[in-house]
């Protein structure tokens, strides 16, 4: 086990990629807290950890609010003792819409909860960890923070690149209190809510298009990037984002690939010169 004996606080937890996380973390030993806006979940995720053996604990606060975090994280505290990881995952989508659509009560929300939430967690967490001279933090970034995406507005891609700038920076900073901070991009992932939002024919069209690998990310293949980012092998490891998206970076999928195969065919039958 990967983790044994170290404290992880997962935000957005109750459900989706925090939730795979914090399984994960949890079958890797370590104590975790499920944090979510929704007590509910956070306790129902708690308790799938505890039956299997795992320690966890499930506590309600919303990332826009810092006296929440802070009764947060002094509860971890209580319960546990140590801060040694901190996930980021608490996020957001966005309509999408052109910008001179969007509500500016969309704009301040998504910003606030994926951007600034990021920032008040961090801001919590960071005197414990330096008081420890070890952290890890770990930010559930998306592909909207390596490039624009049709997932959500400008709104959403703004949020994401900000808190790239904040992983990067925060990298840095911390780099002599021996706390590490990167980032995890991952692409379309198969969530219960994306699996709601979106028809069959559309996630195929987007796997077509846009993803090499031919499938959509689990909750597993973005919590097993976070593993690693957790764990003592990634002790020299700051300032880094990962792609898990299954090649989109790439730039061609499915629907290209098979364009661009005819193309070199064509050109390896060609007589020299003929190209
Ligand atoms: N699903 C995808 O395709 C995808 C792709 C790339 C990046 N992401 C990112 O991964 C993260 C998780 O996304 P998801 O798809 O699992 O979403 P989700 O909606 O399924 O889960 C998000 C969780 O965060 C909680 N949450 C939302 N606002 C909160 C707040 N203010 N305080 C505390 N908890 C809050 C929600 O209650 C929910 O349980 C987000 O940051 C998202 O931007 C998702």
């Amino acid at each position: 086990m990967e983790l044994t004996g170290k404290t992880a606080i997962v935000t957005g937890s109750g459900r989706g990629i925090g939730l795979g996380i914090a399984l994960a973390m949890g079958r890797e030993g370590a104590n975790v807290v499920i944090n979510d806006r929704y007590l509910d979940d956070a306790r129902k995720a708690a308790e799938r950890i505890n039956a299997g053996g795992g320690k966890a604990i499930g506590l309600a606060a919303d990332v826009t609010n810092f006296d929440e975090i802070e009764a947060m994280v002094a509860e971890t505290l209580r319960r546990f003792g140590t801060v040694d990881i901190l996930v980021n995952n608490a996020g957001i989508e966005s309509t999408p819409m052109l910008l001179k659509d969007v509500p500016e009560r969309q704009w301040d929300r998504v910003l606030g909860v994926n951007l600034k939430g990021t920032f008040l967690c961090c801001k919590a967490v960071i005197p414990v960890m330096m008081r420890q001279n070890k952290g890890r933090i770990i930010n559930i970034n998306s592909l909207a923070g390596r490039r624009m995406t049709f997932f959500g507005s400008a709104d959403y891609t703004a949020s994401k690149h900000g808190q790239v700038g904040l992983t990067l920076h925060l990298a840095w900073e911390l780099a002599d209190s021996n706390i590490t901070v990167n980032a995890i991009c991952p692409g379309a992932t198969l969530t219960p809510l994306a699996e709601e939002g979106t028809t069959v024919e559309y996630r195929e069209m987007v796997t077509k298009r846009l993803i090499p690998l031919g499938r959509w990310c689990t909750t597993d293949d973005v919590a097993g990037a976070a593993i690693y980012f957790a764990s003592d092998r990634a002790d020299m490891v700051t300032g880094q984002l990962l792609d898990v998206d299954g090649g989109v970076m790439t730039g061609y999928g499915e629907d290209l690939r098979a364009v661009i195969r005819q193309r070199m065919e064509q050109v390896q039958q060609a007589p020299a010169g003929k190209q």
